[in-house]
Protein backbone atom coordinates (compact mmCIF):
# COMPACT_ATOMS: atom_id res chain seq x y z
CA UNK A 1 0.00 0.00 0.00
CA UNK A 2 1.50 3.33 -1.00
CA UNK A 3 2.01 5.49 2.36
CA UNK A 4 0.54 8.40 1.26
CA UNK A 5 -2.81 6.61 0.60
CA UNK A 6 -3.54 5.57 4.32
CA UNK A 7 -6.41 6.62 6.38
CA UNK A 8 -5.05 8.53 9.37
CA UNK A 9 -5.90 11.96 11.70
CA UNK A 10 -6.18 14.38 8.69
CA UNK A 11 -6.89 17.48 10.57
CA UNK A 12 -7.12 20.03 7.10
CA UNK A 13 -10.79 20.14 6.96
CA UNK A 14 -12.60 22.50 8.97
CA UNK A 15 -15.30 19.73 10.14
CA UNK A 16 -11.86 19.13 12.69
CA UNK A 17 -12.56 21.87 14.68
CA UNK A 18 -16.18 23.45 14.38
CA UNK A 19 -15.41 26.17 16.78
CA UNK A 20 -12.44 27.23 15.34
CA UNK A 21 -13.57 26.76 11.69
CA UNK A 22 -16.53 29.59 12.85
CA UNK A 23 -13.68 32.09 14.01
CA UNK A 24 -11.92 31.99 10.89
CA UNK A 25 -15.13 32.51 8.89
CA UNK A 26 -16.22 35.22 10.96
CA UNK A 27 -12.37 36.98 10.77
CA UNK A 28 -12.57 36.41 6.95
CA UNK A 29 -15.69 38.03 6.74
CA UNK A 30 -14.69 41.02 9.02
CA UNK A 31 -11.42 41.66 7.11
CA UNK A 32 -11.02 41.48 3.64
CA UNK A 33 -14.86 41.16 2.59
CA UNK A 34 -14.08 38.32 -0.34
CA UNK A 35 -11.36 37.12 -2.86
CA UNK A 36 -12.22 40.12 -4.89
CA UNK A 37 -11.34 43.21 -2.15
CA UNK A 38 -13.15 45.09 -0.63
CA UNK A 39 -14.68 47.35 -3.17
CA UNK A 40 -15.63 44.74 -5.80
CA UNK A 41 -11.94 43.88 -6.53
CA UNK A 42 -10.95 47.27 -8.19
CA UNK A 43 -8.02 48.01 -5.74
CA UNK A 44 -7.07 44.36 -6.85
CA UNK A 45 -7.65 45.38 -10.28
CA UNK A 46 -5.77 48.56 -10.18
CA UNK A 47 -2.73 47.05 -8.37
CA UNK A 48 -2.49 44.04 -11.47
CA UNK A 49 -3.02 46.59 -13.81
CA UNK A 50 0.08 48.95 -12.30
CA UNK A 51 2.64 45.55 -12.60
CA UNK A 52 1.23 44.84 -16.10
CA UNK A 53 1.91 47.75 -17.49
CA UNK A 54 4.96 48.78 -15.99
CA UNK A 55 6.61 45.32 -16.15
CA UNK A 56 9.72 44.12 -18.12
CA UNK A 57 10.20 41.49 -20.54
CA UNK A 58 11.35 38.21 -19.44
CA UNK A 59 15.21 39.06 -20.63
CA UNK A 60 15.56 38.71 -24.90
CA UNK A 61 16.59 35.99 -27.86
CA UNK A 62 20.53 36.28 -28.59
CA UNK A 63 21.05 36.71 -32.21
CA UNK A 64 22.71 33.83 -33.55
CA UNK A 65 26.26 34.77 -35.20
CA UNK A 66 25.00 33.44 -38.35
CA UNK A 67 22.23 36.13 -38.54
CA UNK A 68 24.07 39.48 -37.02
CA UNK A 69 24.69 41.81 -39.35
CA UNK A 70 21.36 41.44 -41.18
CA UNK A 71 18.32 43.27 -41.43
CA UNK A 72 15.43 42.17 -39.83
CA UNK A 73 13.39 42.23 -43.17
CA UNK A 74 15.92 40.45 -45.20
CA UNK A 75 15.94 37.49 -42.73
CA UNK A 76 12.79 37.08 -42.74
CA UNK A 77 12.45 37.19 -46.43
CA UNK A 78 15.64 34.57 -46.13
CA UNK A 79 13.72 32.21 -43.74
CA UNK A 80 10.13 33.11 -43.94
CA UNK A 81 10.08 33.38 -40.40
CA UNK A 82 11.92 35.23 -37.68
CA UNK A 83 14.98 33.64 -36.60
CA UNK A 84 14.52 34.30 -32.85
CA UNK A 85 11.23 32.56 -32.68
CA UNK A 86 13.19 29.70 -33.19
CA UNK A 87 16.28 30.53 -31.18
CA UNK A 88 13.78 31.12 -27.93
CA UNK A 89 12.41 27.61 -28.64
CA UNK A 90 15.47 25.69 -28.75
CA UNK A 91 17.06 27.42 -25.68
CA UNK A 92 14.05 26.58 -23.84
CA UNK A 93 13.91 22.36 -24.92
CA UNK A 94 17.44 22.38 -23.93
CA UNK A 95 17.11 24.05 -20.76
CA UNK A 96 13.86 21.48 -20.14
CA UNK A 97 15.98 18.21 -21.29
CA UNK A 98 18.69 19.18 -19.46
CA UNK A 99 15.80 19.66 -16.30
CA UNK A 100 14.45 16.20 -17.57
CA UNK A 101 17.40 14.17 -16.71
CA UNK A 102 17.44 15.87 -13.12
CA UNK A 103 14.07 14.92 -12.45
CA UNK A 104 14.65 11.52 -13.87
CA UNK A 105 17.66 10.87 -11.56
CA UNK A 106 15.75 11.72 -8.68
CA UNK A 107 12.42 9.54 -10.05
CA UNK A 108 15.20 6.59 -10.09
CA UNK A 109 16.47 6.76 -6.72
CA UNK A 110 12.88 7.31 -5.53
CA UNK A 111 11.37 4.04 -7.16
CA UNK A 112 14.85 2.34 -6.07
CA UNK A 113 14.00 2.94 -2.46
CA UNK A 114 10.37 2.14 -2.73
CA UNK A 115 10.91 -0.86 -4.03
CA UNK A 116 14.08 -2.35 -1.94
CA UNK A 117 11.72 -1.38 1.64
CA UNK A 118 8.40 -2.49 -0.12
CA UNK A 119 6.58 0.73 -0.07
CA UNK A 120 4.40 0.68 -3.55
CA UNK A 121 2.95 -2.33 -5.43
CA UNK A 122 3.93 -0.98 -8.73
CA UNK A 123 7.60 -2.22 -9.60
CA UNK A 124 8.66 0.89 -12.42
CA UNK A 125 11.22 -1.09 -14.37
CA UNK A 126 14.75 0.88 -13.47
CA UNK A 127 16.23 -0.03 -16.65
CA UNK A 128 13.22 1.99 -18.47
CA UNK A 129 14.06 4.95 -16.15
CA UNK A 130 18.10 4.95 -17.16
CA UNK A 131 16.88 4.69 -20.78
CA UNK A 132 14.50 7.25 -20.58
CA UNK A 133 16.80 9.77 -18.29
CA UNK A 134 19.64 8.80 -21.13
CA UNK A 135 17.32 9.87 -24.15
CA UNK A 136 16.45 13.27 -22.44
CA UNK A 137 20.40 13.64 -22.10
CA UNK A 138 21.12 12.93 -26.05
CA UNK A 139 18.49 15.98 -26.49
CA UNK A 140 19.90 18.50 -24.43
CA UNK A 141 23.14 17.61 -26.39
CA UNK A 142 21.48 17.33 -29.49
CA UNK A 143 19.98 20.66 -29.11
CA UNK A 144 23.20 21.96 -28.13
CA UNK A 145 24.89 20.93 -31.65
CA UNK A 146 21.92 22.42 -33.16
CA UNK A 147 22.29 25.79 -31.35
CA UNK A 148 26.05 26.15 -31.85
CA UNK A 149 25.28 25.33 -35.14
CA UNK A 150 23.71 28.52 -35.65
CA UNK A 151 25.96 30.43 -33.91
CA UNK A 152 24.22 30.66 -30.96
CA UNK A 153 25.68 30.46 -27.49
CA UNK A 154 24.03 27.32 -25.68
CA UNK A 155 24.74 28.29 -22.25
CA UNK A 156 22.45 31.80 -22.79
CA UNK A 157 18.86 31.82 -21.28
CA UNK A 158 16.31 32.41 -23.30
CA UNK A 159 12.71 34.06 -22.52
CA UNK A 160 10.96 30.62 -23.10
CA UNK A 161 13.51 28.66 -20.79
CA UNK A 162 13.06 31.31 -18.89
CA UNK A 163 9.03 31.01 -18.50
CA UNK A 164 9.49 26.82 -18.57
CA UNK A 165 11.56 26.77 -16.09
CA UNK A 166 9.37 28.24 -13.94
CA UNK A 167 6.33 26.32 -14.55
CA UNK A 168 8.23 22.74 -14.26
CA UNK A 169 9.75 23.98 -10.77
CA UNK A 170 6.52 22.71 -9.43
CA UNK A 171 7.50 19.26 -10.82
CA UNK A 172 10.89 19.10 -9.48
CA UNK A 173 9.42 19.98 -5.88
CA UNK A 174 7.15 17.04 -5.83
CA UNK A 175 9.82 14.65 -6.89
CA UNK A 176 12.23 15.35 -4.86
CA UNK A 177 10.35 15.61 -1.78
CA UNK A 178 11.16 12.31 0.59
CA UNK A 179 7.55 12.17 1.45
CA UNK A 180 5.86 11.74 -2.19
CA UNK A 181 4.96 8.62 -3.19
CA UNK A 182 6.02 6.70 -6.56
CA UNK A 183 2.99 7.36 -7.86
CA UNK A 184 2.91 10.94 -6.77
CA UNK A 185 6.18 11.35 -8.24
CA UNK A 186 4.65 9.56 -11.76
CA UNK A 187 1.67 11.90 -12.08
CA UNK A 188 4.12 14.71 -11.39
CA UNK A 189 6.45 13.48 -14.64
CA UNK A 190 3.73 12.81 -16.74
CA UNK A 191 2.66 16.07 -16.62
CA UNK A 192 6.50 16.87 -17.71
CA UNK A 193 6.24 14.23 -20.18
CA UNK A 194 2.88 16.02 -21.52
CA UNK A 195 4.26 19.24 -22.52
CA UNK A 196 7.94 17.91 -23.45
CA UNK A 197 6.03 15.78 -26.33
CA UNK A 198 3.64 19.10 -27.68
CA UNK A 199 7.14 20.95 -27.44
CA UNK A 200 9.19 18.46 -29.62
CA UNK A 201 5.66 18.48 -31.71
CA UNK A 202 5.80 22.38 -32.03
CA UNK A 203 10.03 22.64 -32.69
CA UNK A 204 9.87 19.63 -35.41
CA UNK A 205 6.78 22.15 -37.10
CA UNK A 206 9.00 25.73 -36.50
CA UNK A 207 12.07 23.56 -38.11
CA UNK A 208 10.25 22.95 -41.27
CA UNK A 209 9.02 26.11 -41.40
CA UNK A 210 12.82 27.54 -41.22
CA UNK A 211 13.50 25.20 -44.17
CA UNK A 212 15.95 22.94 -41.86
CA UNK A 213 14.92 19.98 -42.85
CA UNK A 214 17.83 18.10 -41.27
CA UNK A 215 17.15 19.67 -38.03
CA UNK A 216 13.45 18.75 -38.22
CA UNK A 217 14.33 15.13 -38.84
CA UNK A 218 16.59 14.80 -36.27
CA UNK A 219 13.68 16.57 -33.84
CA UNK A 220 11.36 13.85 -35.53
CA UNK A 221 13.48 11.14 -33.90
CA UNK A 222 13.24 12.67 -30.43
CA UNK A 223 9.20 13.29 -30.56
CA UNK A 224 9.29 9.76 -31.27
CA UNK A 225 11.45 9.02 -28.24
CA UNK A 226 9.01 11.29 -26.33
CA UNK A 227 5.91 9.75 -27.33
CA UNK A 228 7.49 6.53 -25.93
CA UNK A 229 7.80 8.24 -22.82
CA UNK A 230 4.52 9.47 -22.45
CA UNK A 231 2.80 6.14 -23.55
CA UNK A 232 5.07 4.43 -20.83
CA UNK A 233 5.00 6.75 -17.72
CA UNK A 234 0.92 7.00 -18.19
CA UNK A 235 0.52 3.22 -17.68
CA UNK A 236 2.54 2.92 -15.00
CA UNK A 237 0.74 6.04 -13.26
CA UNK A 238 -2.10 4.80 -13.97
CA UNK A 239 -1.06 1.19 -13.24
CA UNK A 240 0.40 2.84 -9.63
CA UNK A 241 -3.16 4.06 -8.54
CA UNK A 242 -5.37 1.33 -9.86
CA UNK A 243 -3.26 -1.11 -8.11
CA UNK A 244 -4.04 0.59 -4.60
CA UNK A 245 -6.35 -1.19 -2.49
FE1 LIG B 1 10.88 12.62 -22.12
Amino acid sequence: MEQTTKLGANKTGIDTSPEDSKKMIEGANGSVGDLRGTNDGADLKSFSKFYLENAEPLGSVPMPATFKGMAKSTLKMVTGHHPQVFVNKLGERLAYERAGVRMYEQLIIKCRHAAEKGLTEIEVPLEKLEEFRNEEQEHFEMLKHCLEKLGCDPTAQTPDADASAVASSGIMKVIVDPRTSVSQSLQAILALELTDNAAWDLLVKLAKDMGMGDMAKKFEHALAQEDDHVKHVRQWYEKSIRMQD
